[in-house]
């Protein structure tokens, strides 16, 4: 009881000085919710910052804030103001920041900030800001923030900004701004962070961004842009994450990407890229992720990652033109840790491909039409642990090919068409004596021909089923080419193969090809490339969970957001929501249980003591005893 009243108290006492629906704290927060239409009536003494959200405040009023000579930031957001009086901040030039979020502006009144020379925070954002022009920052000569995002804009100046030469952190994203004007940022040489994702931009200009030397993050995402002029992002020398993903780009100038040595991130995924340059990445040491996904390329220059030598993770995939991947692609990436290939278009693999992987730990090659592997090719990558090999066009794999992926512990083979030839007999043993290193056995690593083996386990065939020691590969034609057109369903020994698998039987031996080596590319066992094999009770599994990478169109608020600051949580269970009364509870046991067993320790440390002090008296009696005993025994010898 006395520890709530004392968390409390500081909330009673001061609810005194604070109009119903706000609350208030000693540390000069006012906070008000509801329904409110006008500035509440505060004590001007104690405000120091203002938080007015979800009000049914429609006009700032000229002078709103004369009274308040101590406050400093200011909060109306998620509210109804759609009209701002040409005064309404002049005689409060000390404020720091003013938000005025998620109201409904479509104007505000030129020089309305004028007097606001010590603002550093204004942020606009989430209106319906048609347009914007120099008068309106007119005297803001230490703003350093300014977030102009979810507007309307389509249309700046080219000297809007001229005099903000204090900005770091600039957002534009969510407008609809179609062209910029080369010199429009040229007077931010503080800037830090600019955000133009999710606008209609077509082109940039260059040298539009040929000032900003501390620039550290560029957003670029979501965009129409078609093509960027060569060396645009050359001057642009801190730059730690750029993101161009979300474009209209089909080709981009060789060398854009030279001088940004401490890049580390760099987004390019969702663009209709149909080639690259063969010298387009200079070094980025820091770069450590990339995603290149969603592209149109078929395939990609062989020097494309090789200054980037520290890449971690390496995300080449969804790109459903890409067949070929040169022999040196990954030859500079010693600590490669993860790779993903999936869901490309990739028929099969450069034997040394991965053999500079050293550290190579997950390797993703699912969603392709890879026939079979090189027998070497994961020679190298002693550190690999899992390997995803599903939904391919497998018939067949060499029998040591993972003799030296010693650390394999998640193989996934399912999904294949595999042909069940002699040839076949060293991967379906090493399946066999290895069936926990594979995870998806339950989802059929079988036979997808011959038909008379069809969705027969890998693992369960042996040499006399396959009538290994004849002629092999005769047996195999004959086997084919003899298979009667139209089975049926009960004469077969698997007669509950669903319909599907049927009709594609029907179609495989309808066909005309005679020779079935697996190295050759048959079409007539080749799904078609916008057709997916399907294993009769294989469900296939159309993940595209890639998407993590997704650029934030908000950048970070690097600016003291004054959000929280301030507010005291000392009962950090929330009063509202559907667990709190739980919580609470909860709260409650702990705190009864903590006390209980603090008095049952103590209860137990004093019982302790007891018993070893009575154990001292007792051996201190015994020593006194054998003293004596001995004393006695020296007299009488003496
Ligand atoms: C920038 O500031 C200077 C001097 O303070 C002033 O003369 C000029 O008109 C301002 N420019 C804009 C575009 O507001
Ligand atoms: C942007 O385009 C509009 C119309 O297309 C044009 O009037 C305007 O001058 C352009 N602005 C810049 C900065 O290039
Ligand atoms: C790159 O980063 C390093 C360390 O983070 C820093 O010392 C260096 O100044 C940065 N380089 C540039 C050009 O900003
Ligand atoms: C910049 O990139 C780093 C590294 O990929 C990432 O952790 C960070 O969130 C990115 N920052 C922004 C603002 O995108
Ligand atoms: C790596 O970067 C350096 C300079 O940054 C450049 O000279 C070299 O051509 C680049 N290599 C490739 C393969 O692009
Ligand atoms: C790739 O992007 C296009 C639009 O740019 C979209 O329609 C398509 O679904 C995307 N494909 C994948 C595999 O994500
Ligand atoms: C592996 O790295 C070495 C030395 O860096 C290089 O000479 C070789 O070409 C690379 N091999 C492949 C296949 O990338
Ligand atoms: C494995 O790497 C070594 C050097 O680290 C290289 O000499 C050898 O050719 C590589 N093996 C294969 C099969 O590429």
């Amino acid at each position: 009881m006395w520890f709530t009243f004392i968390l409390l108290l500081p909330q009673l006492t001061l609810s005194a000085h604070c109009p119903s629906g706000c609350f208030c704290n000693d540390k000069g927060d006012a906070k008000c919710i509801g329904d409110i239409s006008d500035i509440p009536p505060l004590d001007p003494k104690t405000t120091f910052r203002l938080l007015l959200k979800d009000t049914n405040i429609k006009v700032l009023k000229d002078r709103s804030f004369q009274s308040f000579s101590l406050l400093l930031r200011v909060m109306i957001t998620h509210s109804a103001i759609d009209t701002i009086q040409p005064e309404a901040f002049h005689g409060a030039p000390q404020f720091r920041s003013i938000k005025l979020s998620s109201n409904k502006l479509l104007v505000f009144p030129p020089k309305v900030f004028s007097e606001q020379s010590n603002l550093e925070q204004l942020q606009l954002d989430d209106n319906q800001i048609v347009s914007i022009s120099s008068e309106h920052f007119e005297g803001l000569v230490n703003l350093i923030e300014l977030d102009l995002s979810k507007n309307r804009i389509s249309q700046l100046d080219a000297d809007v900004f001229q005099n903000l030469t204090e900005l770091i952190y600039l957002n534009l994203a969510g407008n609809q701004l179609r062209n910029l004007s080369k010199t429009l940022f040229h007077n931010l040489r503080q800037l830090e962070s600019l955000v133009l994702s999710s606008n209609q931009l077509v082109s940039l200009e260059s040298g539009s961004f040929d000032h900003l030397s501390k620039l550290c993050f560029l957003s670029l995402h979501k965009n129409q842009i078609r093509e960027i002029p060569p060396r645009l992002f050359w001057n642009l020398q801190s730059l730690l994450n750029l993101s161009m993903s979300g474009n209209q780009l089909k080709y981009i100038p060789a060398e854009s990407f030279y001088y940004l040595p401490n890049l580390t991130m760099l987004t390019l995924f969702k663009n209709p890229l149909i080639s690259l340059p063969d010298q387009l990445m200079g070094n980025m040491p820091g770069l450590q992720e990339l995603y290149l996904y969603n592209t149109s390329l078929v395939t990609v220059p062989w020097n494309l990652f090789a200054n980037m030598t520290n890449l971690r993770f390496l995300n080449l995939h969804l790109n459903d033109k890409l067949n070929y991947l040169p022999k040196d692609l990954f030859c500079c990436l010693p600590n490669l840790n993860k790779l993903s290939l999936k869901h490309n278009n990739l028929r099969a693999l450069e034997p040394d491909l991965f053999s500079n992987l050293t550290s190579l730990q997950i390797l993703m090659l699912n969603d392709n039409k890879l026939e079979s592997l090189p027998a070497t090719i994961f020679c190298n990558t002693s550190r690999l642990e899992i390997l995803d090999l599903s939904r391919n066009h497998l018939k067949y794999l060499p029998g040591d090919v993972f003799t030296h992926t010693g650390a394999l512990n998640a193989l996934s083979l399912s999904g294949n068409t595999w042909k069940c030839d002699c040839s076949i007999m060293g991967i379906a043993e090493w399946i066999r004596d290895n069936p926990r290193l594979i995870n998806d056995l339950n989802k059929g690593v079988a036979c997808y021909e011959p038909y008379h083996l069809q969705s027969h386990s890998l693992q369960t065939l042996t040499h006399a089923e396959l009538k290994c020691g004849e002629v092999v590969s005769q047996t195999m034609i004959m086997t084919t080419s003899i298979l009667p057109t139209q089975v049926p369903a009960t004469s077969t020994p698997q007669s509950s193969i669903a319909s599907s698998t049927k009709a594609r039987t029907t179609e495989t031996s309808t066909a005309s090809s005679i020779t079935s080596t697996f190295a050759t590319t048959d079409s007539r066992f080749s799904p078609t490339s916008d057709h997916i094999y399907i294993k009769p009770g294989n469900v296939y599994n159309n993940d595209l969970a890639f998407y993590e990478k997704i650029v934030l169109d908000n950048g970070p608020e690097i600016v003291h957001n004054n959000h929280y600051d301030g507010w005291v949580y000392l009962w950090t269970v929330p009063s509202t929501g559907p667990f709190s009364g739980f919580m609470t509870a909860l709260y409650i046991v702990l705190l009864v249980t903590g006390v209980v067993l603090i008095v049952a320790t103590w209860y137990a440390l004093y019982r302790l003591h007891e018993v070893l002090w009575m154990l001292q008296k007792v051996t201190m009696g015994d020593n006194q005893r054998i003293m004596a005993r001995r004393v006695r025994s020296f007299k009488v010898k003496l």
